[in-house]
């Protein structure tokens, strides 16, 4: 059985959110391969009183409750005190108003060893929370949720992927959407190419209710396919996701693909 390289501590309301999504697919297998670890913990069991209120009113007024700062604190100097073979790298609170998740972070923090995740609710949380005990605040996309439970878990599932043995073929995730080649990402160097949505994929049968798979792809001919691929990728990511290209110029050698005939 392999040594775990990651663990996860997540603080939530709903310990039993966790249940399902955990138990699917990729993470599962991590999980079972004892290659990341999990632990729910339930913020209730670090309030203060009996009624174990974890909210409160906001100073100000306003509409609904903010999650109150010392149970979350508690529970997180608690986490951290649990097993010192795991020292937290990054503490990082779940909330709409959080830097948006890119891949370029969702690599960085696959890096660490124990990641201690909070998931927000309600209308809020007291900001001395953000400010003293986050060491990053984290959105994953221009969206409310009703909580962070569910961004949570879809931080979960995009980091497990990278950690070295999940994936049985890890340089897959050197060539997916939002990858940067190698070079453009070496520390010093300024990043030039950008990074691009992935390819489209087609799979048998060759012909489908008179939609053919594109002629090329059958042909053997493994220079041109990967050309064709980079070209359709560059093509998508200008009709998708055109931000993408804002900030890195294309290269003379993409642009001239974009204007090449393919045959098929
Ligand atoms: N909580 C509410 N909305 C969220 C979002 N977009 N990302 C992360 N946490 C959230």
């Amino acid at each position: 059985m392999s040594a775990t390289s990651l663990r996860f501590d997540i603080v939530t309301i709903f310990p039993e959110f966790f249940r399902g999504p955990l138990d699917f697919g990729m993470v599962r297998q991590a999980l079972k391969k004892n290659l990341v670890s999990v632990a729910i913990h339930n913020l209730r069991d670090h309030a203060g009183d009996r009624h174990r209120t974890v909210d409160d009113r906001p100073f100000g007024g306003g509409e609904g409750m903010v999650l109150k700062p010392e149970p979350l604190f508690r529970a997180v100097s608690s986490i951290a005190s649990q097993d010192s073979s795991f020292p937290a790298c990054r503490t990082i609170l779940l909330s709409a108003q959080g830097r948006r998740l890119t891949q370029e972070t969702v690599r960085e923090l696959a890096d660490c060893r124990r990641l201690i995740l909070i998931c927000g609710r309600y209308e809020g949380v007291d900001e001395r929370v953000t400010d003293h005990l986050a060491t990053d605040e984290v959105s994953i996309g221009d969206y409310v949720l009703s909580g962070g439970e569910l961004a949570a878990c879809v931080l979960v599932d995009c980091i497990v992927r990278m950690v070295p043995g999940v994936l049985h073929n890890h340089r897959s995730t050197l060539n997916e959407s939002f990858s940067r080649p190698a070079a453009a990402t070496q520390p010093g160097k300024r990043i030039q190419e950008p990074a691009i949505l992935d390819h489209p994929q087609y799979t048998r049968p060759e012909s489908f209710r008179g939609l053919d798979v594109p002629p090329l792809l059958l042909s053997g001919d493994h220079r041109k396919i990967k050309l064709w691929r980079r070209r359709k990728a560059l093509e998508k990511t200008l009709r998708n996701r055109p931000d993408l290209l804002e900030y890195g110029c294309l290269s003379e050698e993409d642009k001239r693909l974009l204007e090449t005939e393919f045959e098929g």
